[in-house]
């Protein structure tokens, strides 16, 4: 099991992140590097990596741990979306702060953003298009990422995409973990290998899995892994 059994609390997770956003100095950088201004220092190729799902104005898109809607208002900006796309986070502070960057944006009404556990999608069946998710998994516990790979599985249409990237389990995440954990940062995780989450989306319902090459990230620098699985 690849979170050899360690339970993460969902809430917990989003207390942790609500409590970096808002605190002196850190939140300020915290708000700005995961903001929409700051989609080019964590999420340095977004735009290699969001191309391979080739969304359109049509689709319905969820972004599945959305944070303060960086991704969902970067997207906005490009493509004219029929239907807003919609962000959950399981963080209600990140989600306030996520419709303000909404509205400063412009996007006010034409982006979605709804406070929402992982695993627990308050969504039809067969509801959305494309669902995405940039750096959220590593939070999930094994129960939690089978329960999440699942409600988004159930929420996708049939043919639906779900494009997910996370930092990679490799010996070369190593290091910036352990000197992360020792000052505090970042709150409870897992990192898995692709075979593991590979296994994962296939027992979600996913039928095919494609590796997607991501490009280099800025910061921090741990190898990521991206998947482009579909229903
Ligand atoms: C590293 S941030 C990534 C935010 C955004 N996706 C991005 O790439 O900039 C991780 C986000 O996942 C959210 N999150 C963590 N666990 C979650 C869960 N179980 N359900 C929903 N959101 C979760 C956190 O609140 C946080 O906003």
């Amino acid at each position: 099991m690849a979170g050899n059994g360690r339970r993460i609390d969902e809430t917990e997770v989003g207390e942790h992140y609500a409590d970096w956003f808002t605190r002196g100095l850190r939140g300020i950088g915290m708000r700005y590097v995961f903001s929409r201004r700051g989609l080019w220092v964590i999420n340095t190729p977004y735009r290699r990596i969001l191309a391979v799902a080739s969304i359109g104005p049509q689709d319905r898109v969820l972004d599945l741990g959305c944070g303060i809607g960086n991704i969902l208002i970067a997207l906005s900006e490009r493509i004219a979306f029929a239907q807003p796309p919609v962000g959950v986070d399981v963080s209600s502070t990140l989600i306030d702060i996520g419709r303000r960057e909404v509205a400063k944006a412009g996007f006010d009404g034409k982006i979605d953003l709804r406070v929402a556990a992982a695993t627990q999608l308050p969504f039809a069946d067969a509801s959305f298009d494309v669902a995405l998710s940039s750096h959220v998994i590593k939070h999930l516990d094994d129960d939690a990422l089978a329960l999440s790979f699942g409600e988004v599985a159930r929420v996708l249409r049939p043919g639906g995409r779900f494009l997910v990237w996370e930092f990679k389990r490799s010996p070369l995440s190593a290091p910036i973990f352990v000197s992360a954990k020792a000052t505090g940062l970042p709150p409870a995780f897992i990192l898995r290998s692709e075979t593991t989450l590979r296994a994962a989306l296939t027992r979600a319902g996913f039928s095919r899995i494609e590796r997607v090459r991501t490009g280099l990230f800025l910061l921090p620098p741990v190898p990521r892994i991206a998947l482009l699985a579909s229903r």
